[in-house]
């Protein structure tokens, strides 16, 4: 699959066959993909948690939020919850240099386990400290962003930006969740 087209098929999933198990593996070669990534100055201070143990991965459900924007009828049921997790952790004082590191990681992850046939969520909402406790973090270490992995149970599409101007994502008459995107030339500002 080319580069562009994997990009454009690794949509954000938040409803997943749930009784498909994520195992150790799987999510240790995903996180391979973000330890040989970028990494401001290469001081590569981010660490990961993985979890695809069942109860592990139902308490860590109960501490995000998926799909904040949408109804709860069009959330995950009971049965579609991730397969598993990864956490990803770094110092709790990180410059923009470093954060950045976070969201390469985190994209690292997202297009490997779409090329897997997996789909991830990136999640911010999440209870950073709840979850830190559940995993069991060492204390020099914050939990910066999460990721759901799993099995997609929902079809998503890329979409123009809505009549209203409006940028939200949304689900459509046929329950195809729809992303809207820029265009390229709202994307370019300047070209010379
Ligand atoms: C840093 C970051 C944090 C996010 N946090 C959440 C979140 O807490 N819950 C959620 O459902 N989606 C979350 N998302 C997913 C975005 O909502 C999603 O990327 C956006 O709707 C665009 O969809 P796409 O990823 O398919 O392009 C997050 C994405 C990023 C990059």
């Amino acid at each position: 699959m080319k580069l562009k087209e994997l990009i454009t098929r690794a949509r954000t999933c938040r409803r997943f066959k749930g009784d498909h198990r994520i195992s150790s593996e799987t999510l240790a070669e995903l996180v391979d993909h973000a330890r040989l990534s970028a990494s401001a100055r290469n001081k590569q201070v981010l660490r990961f948690v993985t979890i695809s143990d069942k109860d592990t991965c139902e308490a860590m459900n109960a501490l995000v939020v998926l799909g904040g924007a949408l109804t709860p009828e069009q959330r995950a049921t009971d049965k579609q919850h991730p397969g598993g997790f990864i956490v990803i952790a770094g110092p709790e004082n990180m410059d923009d240099f470093a954060t950045i590191d976070i969201g390469i990681a985190a994209q690292s992850i997202n297009l490997a386990a779409c090329e897997a046939g997996l789909a991830c969520c990136m999640i911010g909402a999440v209870k950073k400290n709840e979850a830190a406790a559940l995993v069991g973090l060492p204390d020099d270490l914050k939990v910066k962003l999460v990721l759901a992995v799993g099995e997609p149970d929902e079809e998503r599409r890329l979409v123009e930006r809505r009549a209203d101007g409006s940028l939200s994502y949304y689900r459509d008459e046929n329950d195809v969740h729809c992303v809207p995107k820029i265009t390229l030339d709202e994307a370019i500002i300047i070209k010379k």
